[in-house]
């Protein structure tokens, strides 16, 4: 069953942002170098405090980065201030079609990289993510996503939403043509004291 939308403007406000390691994802940073990613126009979707987008404003690539909350987008702001990189950081809903499209003029993106946001709001409307990523990509973009995964053997509940291969398959298939798919686990994160590095999907997406 779907879970209620989260309060993400609450969990940034409380500190309840687990996924905050504050450190640059290594399975991130594994498949652009693997797969020869070099620098380009780039968006990252869902940008939380920024960790990613200035690692990828450092390597080169002319990044735009938004997420949904205010609160977020000033601690990244700071943050690329502090490393002296350039990124285009903005508050934005990416399940709004107002807001989708003025970010699509800007587009298409030919790299979208997302930790941990597609496999929250496709529990919330999955048509709408879908659309935005449409919108946001044109032929040949490539899109690097890191999502829960329900082979993980943790209690239910633990982590982040899971989502079953085939699931990723079925919904972005018809999109994307698949170039890697792989499990990975989340950089370690402490939730109530206890770290925990939780099993993902690591896909790799390159538009049709
Ligand atoms: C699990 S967190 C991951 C944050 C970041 N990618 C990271 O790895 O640190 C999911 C992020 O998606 C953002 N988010 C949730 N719903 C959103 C929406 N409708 N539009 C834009 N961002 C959204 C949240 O505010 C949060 O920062």
């Amino acid at each position: 069953m779907p879970e209620a939308p989260r309060d993400w403007n609450d969990r940034y406000a409380t500190g309840h942002t687990p996924w905050d390691s504050g450190l640059p994802s290594i399975e991130m940073q594994r498949v652009v170098r693997e797969h020869a990613i070099t620098p380009r126009r780039m968006l990252e979707i869902g940008c939380g405090t920024g960790t990613n987008a200035v690692w990828f404003a450092q390597q080169g690539f002319e990044v735009t980065a938004v997420d949904l909350v205010p609160l977020a987008i000033e601690k990244a702001v700071a943050r690329a201030k502090d490393a002296g990189v350039r990124v285009q950081f903005q508050a934005a809903n990416l399940l709004e079609a107002a807001e989708v499209g003025k970010l699509a003029a800007g587009g298409p993106y030919a790299f979208i990289f997302d930790r941990g946001v597609y496999h929250c709001l496709r529990e919330e409307n999955q048509p709408a993510i879908l659309s935005t990523i449409k919108q946001l990509t044109g032929r040949g973009s490539l899109y690097l996503q890191l999502a829960g995964n329900t082979n993980d053997p943790s209690p239910p509940g633990q982590g982040p939403p899971r989502v079953k291969a085939e699931a990723l398959l079925a919904e972005l298939g018809p999109l994307f043509e698949l170039v890697q798919m792989r499990e990975f686990n989340f950089d370690g994160v402490t939730v109530d004291g206890v770290t925990i590095s939780p099993l993902a999907w690591s896909a790799l997406w390159r538009r049709k």
